[in-house]
């Protein structure tokens, strides 16, 4: 039976008088091990570049990555995910430098098993090797084609999991990959490695400072991804992908972006038993920091939006401030 909860004698405010009744009462929590940190590198990069649009996040070369994954292991991170940018000339309309085993994500994902524990995510679509910018191949129609997609997804997938990758994540929205990637999997041995679906990820105006960040804006120019990234308006539909991408074989399945879609993870943490990850994404960054830098948000406002996450349902959230925040959680 639900206690009647009449003023006086109940007065909500009394659990909030103090820090410490605040914490004992809290309904959840923020800690570094529900942050993912991503991470760009860049081929032939010396050092660190700055990204414009995302103040404090950089490029890294693979020269000064190591030190890197020492700083956010100091900070408690423990995952990364990471997002090449490769040199312009190698990309193609196929997206060939993708299957390359020697790759600039190959040869990161190998230097970082040599030095670290840190579970590496990594991507699987083809905008960061595309010339037209798309995540998958184009046909004669100038279609998005999903099926002519399927194979390369799967060989990228598995030069990823022959260099070490923990954990492959699926970006593109192409249907059927997950089960393409799976089947793989088993097929090759690589029976441990988990699956990260991005299975609800929407097409949304948000991944703009993501896209210049690894090179991909000016080569998709005004294409948009409408026709294989889900409709902002939908919700059931989100459902559908979750439950088919679990179906295919899929370990952890991730909502994107996260702030504006909360309502998607709620459903969906609510609907499956499954790990379900959200994205905190460039956009979002870009605007909690840049008001954040103009002092128009105070810093803590991150942290508020982290914990937003873990309140809807979010297991782990990959944010670009995931160092930063770990570093002032652990404190
Ligand atoms: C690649 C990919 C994108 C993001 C993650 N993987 C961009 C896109 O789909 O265009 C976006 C991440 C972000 O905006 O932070 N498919």
């Amino acid at each position: 039976m639900k206690p009647s909860r009449k003023f006086p004698l109940t007065r909500l405010r009394r659990n909030r008088q103090s820090a410490n009744l605040r914490d004992l009462v809290a309904e959840n929590a923020l800690s570094s091990d529900d942050l993912i940190q991503p991470i760009f590198i860049k081929e032939g990069l010396k050092g660190k570049e700055s990204i414009e649009p995302l103040p404090g996040v950089s490029r890294l070369g693979l020269d000064v990555l190591n030190e890197e994954i020492r700083e956010l292991e100091s900070a408690g991170i423990k995952a990364i995910a990471l997002f090449p940018v490769i040199d312009s000339s190698k990309k193609d309309d196929k997206g060939s430098e993708s299957l390359n085993e020697d790759n600039l994500v190959s040869q990161a994902i190998k230097q970082i098993k040599e030095m670290s524990e840190m579970v590496i995510i990594s991507d699987v679509a083809l905008d960061p090797y595309t010339s037209h910018g798309h995540d998958g191949l184009i046909n004669a129609d100038g279609y998005v084609d999903n099926d002519l997609t399927l194979p390369v997804l799967t060989e990228q997938a598995l030069v990823l999991a022959k260099a070490g990758a923990d954990i492959i994540a699926p970006s593109d929205m192409m249907d059927g990959r997950v089960k393409s990637i799976r089947d793989a999997f088993e097929a090759k041995g690589y029976v441990n490695t988990l699956i990260l679906s991005y299975a609800a990820k929407y097409s949304s105006k948000f991944y703009g400072p993501f896209r210049e960040a690894v090179g991909s804006s000016a080569n998709l120019g005004v294409g948009s991804k409408d026709t294989y990234q889900m409709d902002v308006s939908n919700v059931k539909e989100a459902l559908q992908e979750v439950a088919m991408d679990i179906e295919e074989g899929a370990d952890i399945v991730m909502v994107k972006p996260g702030m504006p879609y909360l309502d998607i993870v709620k459903a969906v943490k609510d609907e499956f038993s499954i790990p379900t990850f959200a994205y905190q994404v460039s956009g979002e960054y870009a605007m909690l920091k840049g008001a954040i830098e103009k002092g128009w948000l105070s810093e803590e406002a991150f942290m508020e939006s982290l914990l937003c996450f873990k309140r809807a349902g979010a297991d782990c959230i990959l944010t670009y401030a995931a160092k930063e925040i770990a570093l002032e959680l652990n404190k």
